[in-house]
């Protein structure tokens, strides 16, 4: 789709959803779901980053995941470090710089080396920021941000949203539209703080299924949207 003369969302977020019932309505196990949505991840991405959106981010694993098996589990992380290692030179060439959201602990050494070592290599880049929310949940990064500002000694009189912002794990503009894939209708602690006032869309189509024509449609009914802020216009 054409998207020159639309007003882009400047920051579009992802719940990447529904690959394990993708795979089980093939009669696959869910390791292969999560195999064709981590294909679908990558050229996903790349097509909404060349369209000019600034900010992506993807919800690839909660800190809740962990309560899933052992087997699930690996799996997803072997699948992070193949991608991240694999797609380095794509987001170097493309001059993206890929950002992390999410705590260390108790992500597996491979994923924390193979994560620092694609964040280091494209800091620098200037052409869109794509944020991998891996091993996130969004009431742990208000607590983390606030055991920084105590740490930092901040006065409470000089706090406010803007400078509690600072202290989140990434530098980013408030969501702007949030798509979930797969036809759930919840936020499963994604992005509390930066979702506050965002468009959400719910597309049925699981993950795997969910392409570039799928995301021209979610844009096409966000610039429908009427995005009030809390405020009345003047026509109104
Ligand atoms: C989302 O797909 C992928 C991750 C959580 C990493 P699911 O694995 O949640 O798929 P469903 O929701 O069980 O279908
Ligand atoms: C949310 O999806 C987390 C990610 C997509 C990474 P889940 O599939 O884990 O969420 P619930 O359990 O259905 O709320
Ligand atoms: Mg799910």
């Amino acid at each position: 789709m054409d998207y020159t003369d639309l007003k882009l969302p400047r920051h579009v977020a992802i719940i990447v959803d529904g690959n394990g019932r993708w795979a089980k309505e093939r009669g696959m196990s869910r390791l292969k779901g999560h195999d064709a949505g981590f294909e679908n991840l990558k050229t996903l991405s790349k097509y909404i980053l060349s369209k000019g959106v600034a900010y992506l981010s993807l919800y690839v694993f909660s800190t809740e995941n962990f309560k899933r098996d052992a087997k699930e589990v690996g799996h997803l992380m072997d699948l992070f470090v193949l991608m991240y290692k694999k797609e380095l030179n794509y987001f170097a060439e493309n001059n993206i710089k890929v950002v992390f959201s999410g705590r260390d602990e108790p992500l597996p050494k491979r994923v924390m080396e193979a994560r620092d070592e694609l964040a280091a290599k494209t800091a620098h880049n200037t052409g869109g920021v794509l944020n991998f929310c891996l091993n996130y949940g969004g009431r742990a990064e208000i607590v983390d941000a606030v055991k920084k500002i105590v740490r930092a000694g901040i006065n409470v009189e000089d706090l406010s949203e803007a400078e509690f912002a600072k202290y989140l794990y990434q530098d980013l503009p408030d969501v702007d539209l949030m798509i979930r894939t797969s036809g759930e209708l919840r936020l499963s602690n994604f992005l509390l703080w930066q979702n506050s006032y965002a468009e959400f869309y719910f597309p049925k189509t699981k993950f795997p299924d969910f392409h570039a024509e799928d995301f021209d449609q979610a844009v096409l009914e966000y610039t429908k949207r009427d995005r009030r802020f809390g405020a009345i216009k003047d026509s109104e």
